[in-house]
């Protein structure tokens, strides 16, 4: 084992906690990463603000890269050197689900991620819990190695670690999840990390109008950028009332990046007869939905969820690299501060602010610092 530097969550509301922790050996079929980059999800905060349960204490933090350190026997497609990107969403690879391109609902999960030690334990020997067994908060870490996926070397993990969360979600969710055919319409509710990422996917498949919605100014103009075609104010606009209004009718297809029963509401009362609202905001714990039941025999209305792009993590990241290499995928824009390990939690603080998309933490042992991106 090692001893590194973790941010720890003890207590659900307080700041995470930088502590030193201990990193338990790689197993066979895993491999440990030093850490260079982890981008600050709103999922992490759900955890952090107890909006989203877990066990305590535990180190959360899952949109990485890094650089592998050390591979277990078993590895055979990773070398130490080699930069990846972690995936939140390990597999079996043989299950029912996994043979059908459904990685994401993996039937085996429990069974491959049980380990014989615990990966991460304070000092005294306490055990510390890690989000999607990844706990990226931590400068080394342990990856299945079906779940370490390759980075191109000129793909700088500093905008590589958004792969591994916001964008394989929201580029999946239009393309696996709900299967956007070009020329249609689609809306996109909340416009942070996630919903960027769900415009930008929708632009790819040739979307004809694409509607960001946010309550945030600053996170409508950047919209724009990444390919909205319309912006609609949420705290000011009815949505449903603007979207018939711009376009004439609701819309093809509805995503819901916020993560609230309103805004799913929302989701659905937006979409055109026989269109698709699809969640992939993540709600708190014990949210309920109360939905019109018109809106789906007379309506035809479709109600889906996506969860980690719906698919093939290793695949669809590789896939999401090389549009960034083409320069189809924004990434460097959506990285809009770098901040150092210690700041984490001030990190947190500014994520409410409407002029980020994406706050990366640069772990202290990585070499790019860069505190801004340089725009291609
Ligand atoms: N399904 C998945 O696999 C998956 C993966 C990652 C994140 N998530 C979830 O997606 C959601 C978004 O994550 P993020 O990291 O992009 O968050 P973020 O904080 O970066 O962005 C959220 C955006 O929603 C906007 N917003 C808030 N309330 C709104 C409202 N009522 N109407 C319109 N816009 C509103 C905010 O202004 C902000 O721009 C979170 O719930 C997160 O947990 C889901
Ligand atoms: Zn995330
Ligand atoms: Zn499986």
């Amino acid at each position: 084992m090692i001893r590194t530097r973790a941010a720890v969550l003890t207590t659900v509301g307080e700041p995470l906690r930088l502590t030193d922790i201990h990193v338990d050996d790689p197993e066979p079929h895993e491999v440990r990463i030093a850490v260079t980059h982890v981008g600050l999800c709103h999922s992490d905060l759900h955890y952090m603000s107890g909006t989203v349960a877990t066990e305590l204490p535990v180190v959360v933090g899952h949109e990485v890269a890094g650089i592998v350190e050390t591979v277990g026997s078993a590895v055979t497609h990773l070398r130490p050197g080699d930069p990846v990107v972690g995936a939140l969403t390990p597999s079996c690879g043989e299950c029912a689900n996994c043979n059908t391109a459904r990685s994401t609902q993996c039937l085996r999960l429990d069974e491959i991620r049980r380990r014989p030690r615990p990966a991460y334990t304070l000092p005294d020997g306490t055990p510390v819990s890690r989000l999607g067994d990844l706990g990226a908060f931590s400068e080394h870490i342990l990856l299945r190695a079906n779940a370490a996926v390759r980075l191109p070397d000129d793909v700088p993990t500093r905008v590589g670690c958004l792969l591994s969360c916001c964008v394989v979600t929201g580029v999946g969710a239009v393309f696996r999840g709900a299967r956007v055919r070009p020329g249609s319409t689609v809306a996109v509710i909340g416009c942070g990390g996630v919903g960027s990422a769900i415009i930008q996917g929708a632009r790819l498949a040739g979307a004809s109008a694409i509607v960001a919605i946010d309550l945030d100014e600053q996170r409508l103009r950047a919209a724009r950028g990444y390919g909205a075609t319309h912006t609609v104010n949420g705290g000011v606009d009815d949505p449903a009332g603007a979207i018939r209004a711009l376009l004439g009718e609701g819309v093809d297809y509805c995503f819901e990046a916020v993560g609230s029963a309103r805004t799913a509401a929302t989701a659905l009362a937006v979409v055109r007869p026989s269109g698709t609202a699809c969640l992939v905001g993540i709600a708190p714990g014990g949210t309920e939905l109360t939905l019109p039941a018109s809106d789906f025999f007379f309506g035809e209305k479709r109600l889906i969820g996506s969860y980690m792009g719906s698919g093939q993590a290793r695949e669809d990241i590789a896939q999401l690299a090389r549009l960034y290499q083409h320069g189809r995928l924004l990434l460097d824009e959506m990285v809009t501060e770098v901040i150092e390990f210690d700041q984490i939690n001030e990190g947190f603080e500014a994520m409410t602010s409407g002029a980020v998309t994406r706050i990366v933490v640069a772990m202290p042992g990585c070499s790019d610092h860069s505190p801004t991106q340089e725009l291609r």
